[in-house]
C-alpha cells in the first residue's frame, strides 16, 4: 500500500488495483500538494462534513465517477448533488471492490457550510480501511477518546492522527492515542495548514519514539510504503 500525503488531512492510498482518496481538501488549502484537477481515484472516503475535509469531494467524484463513502446523512447530501455515494455509520463495515471500510467513532462535529446556513449532517467519523493486505486508520477530526483502544484491536499497520490542537487533539493527546492504538507506524495530520494549528511534527515524532512509537511526519506531496 502506497500512502501519499496531499496536505491537511488529505491522503491518497494506492493499492495496486485501486486509488482511494481520503478527505479531499485541495482548493483553497495553502498546504495542498497538488490541484484537485490533477487527482484521479476510484473512491473517496470522507470523515465528516467540514469544508476542510470535503472541499473537493464532489468535483473529484464527478470527474472520476468515483463513489463517495461517508456517514449516511453526508452521503445523502452528496447524492442530492449528483454524486454516486455509499452511506454508512460508526461500527458498520462494508466490503467494496477496492477494500473493506469500517467507520469508527470520532468526537467532533459535522456541519456543511457555515454561519446561519450551517446544516448538520450526521455524526463525524474515523475511517478504518483494509486494502492491499494492510489496515489503515484515518482518525478524521477527533478528540482523544478511550475507545481508541477498541480501534487498536484491528492491528493497525498505520494510523493517521490529527495533532493540530484547537479543533482536534493536539500532540500531547495524540501521544496517548498512540498508546491506545498501537499502530506499526503513524503519520500526523491536520496541522501547519494555518497558524492556528501550527505544530512541530518532528518534535512530535521524537516524543513518540521515546515511548516506543514510530511516527513519520510527511511533507505535502511525500509518499511512503506501508
Ligand atoms: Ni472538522
Ligand atoms: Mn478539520
Amino acid at each position: 500500500m502506497h500512502l501519499t500525503y496531499l496536505g491537511h488531512s488529505c491522503f491518497l492510498v494506492e493499492t495496486g488495483n485501486a486509488r482511494i482518496l481520503i478527505d479531499p481538501f485541495l482548493t483553497g488549502n495553502p498546504a495542498a500538494a497538488i490541484k484537485a484537477e490533477g487527482v484521479s481515484c476510484d473512491a473517496i472516503l470522507v470523515s465528516h462534513g467540514h469544508e476542510d475535509h470535503i472541499g473537493d469531494a464532489l468535483s473529484i467524484a464527478k470527474r472520476n465517477d468515483a463513489v463517495i463513502v461517508a456517514n449516511y446523512e453526508l452521503a445523502e447530501y452528496f447524492t442530492a448533488k449528483g454524486a454516486r455515494t455509499h452511506g454508512m455509520n460508526p461500527g458498520g463495515a462494508h466490503v467494496f471492490p477496492f477494500g473493506k471500510v469500517k467507520l469508527t467513532l470520532a468526537h467532533h462535529s459535522s456541519s456543511v457550510e457555515a454561519g446561519l446556513n450551517a446544516v448538520y449532517l450526521g455524526t463525524p467519523c474515523g475511517i478504518l480501511l483494509q486494502a492491499g493486505g494492510k489496515t489503515l486508520y484515518h482518525a478524521g477530526d477527533t478528540a482523544l477518546f478511550l475507545d481508541m483502544q477498541l480501534i487498536g484491536r484491528a492491528n493497525l499497520d498505520a494510523a493517521l492522527l490529527p495533532i493540530g490542537d484547537n479543533y482536534t487533539m493536539g500532540p500531547e493527546d495524540a501521544l496517548v492515542a498512540l498508546d491506545f492504538l498501537k499502530p506499526r507506524l503513524a503519520v500526523p495530520m491536520h496541522y501547519n495548514t494555518w497558524p492556528l494549528i501550527a505544530q512541530d511534527g518532528a518534535a512530535f515524532a521524537r516524543k513518540a519514539s521515546e515511548s516506543g512509537h514510530t511516527v513519520f511526519p510527511l511533507k505535502p506531496g511525500e509518499k511512503m510504503e506501508i
